[in-house]
């Protein structure tokens, strides 16, 4: 993006980005049968910060109304992989074993800051979630959010080089991800993945990112400006101050975004109380602008 039009993209995407999280709350009726002035308003919500918070009037949810609430947002490719349902839905909740258990998202741990499928093949980029929560826990799970958006502003505002870091097409590299399959034998799930954090779709200019903040598994790119850009990045979402949003799903909330960065603090069950979230993640994001 030229300096030009990124300052006036930069203008627009500041004077309308919101500052606390009940800006972010749409009332709805039910997953199922969405209204069109539901549908307005979590759009509008969507094109101001790239995500919005639902609140359902009914406690009725399952993963096909999952499915069904996102195909009005044209959000129909869904992202099939080891954990997921085969319908593309996973249930985000403690797994003691099978496949799941091997993943931190399926235990009561906090996750540090992240955008979904960073790990993802070019071609299976995640550009947006629905995460339904059908059940709390009985304490934590609390999320944040982060515009994407709003860290490549700050980013750039610091530093235009750390944009060209980040951009580069070697950036970060995942390694070959190997573990156990469904018959526990141990196989190459997903050979290395090497991209870079920020990435224009080629179709309509919008702005992908991917990243990870755990220190484990990944490789970033050997070189002070990609250095000094982690850095920024870490000191920004650190920053309480800083534009992000803290939310605890209740019981038929849920959120909808174009895979903004996000983190959970970790949580607690009980026998007769589990936490449950449903995840459908897609290959299609919901608002381009
Ligand atoms: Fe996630």
């Amino acid at each position: 993006m030229d300096h030009s039009s990124y300052l006036a993209w930069r203008e627009a995407r500041l004077d309308h980005h919101p500052h606390r999280a009940e800006e972010l709350m749409v009332e709805i009726g039910g997953l199922a049968d969405l209204g069109e002035t539901e549908k307005a308003a979590i759009l509008a919500i969507c094109r101001r910060s790239n995500m919005a918070i639902y609140r359902c009037c009914d406690d009725f949810s399952d993963r096909a109304a999952v499915r069904s609430f996102a195909a009005n947002f044209g959000l129909l490719r869904l992202d099939h992989h080891l954990c997921t349902n085969e319908d593309g839905v996973s249930e985000i909740s403690v797994a003691t074993a099978g496949v799941r258990s091997e993943y931190v998202p399926y235990s009561n741990n906090s996750l540090s800051w992240h955008t979904d499928g960073y790990y993802n093949a070019p071609d299976r980029q995640i550009r947006a979630i629905v995460l339904h929560c059908a059940n709390p826990a009985v304490s934590g799970g609390e999320s944040a959010l982060f515009d994407p958006e709003m860290a490549y502003i700050r980013l750039r505002d610091e530093n235009p080089a750390f944009i060209s870091a980040f951009e580069h097409p070697e950036c970060m590299i995942i390694p070959a991800n190997k573990g156990p399959d469904h018959a526990g034998v141990r196989v190459q799930i997903r050979p290395a993945i090497c991209g870079p954090v920020f990435s224009g779709d080629p179709r309509d200019g919008t702005l992908h990112m991917r990243y990870s903040a755990r220190k484990r598994n990944i490789h970033w790119r050997e070189d002070k400006t990609t250095t000094a850009a982690r850095d920024f990045l870490s000191e920004l979402l650190a920053d309480d101050s800083g534009p992000l949003f803290r939310y605890r799903l209740q019981k038929g909330e849920g959120l909808i975004c174009n895979n903004v960065l996000h983190k959970r603090t970790a949580f607690e069950d009980t026998p007769g109380h589990r936490r449950l979230l449903y995840r459908a993640r897609f290959y299609d994001r919901m608002v381009s602008g």
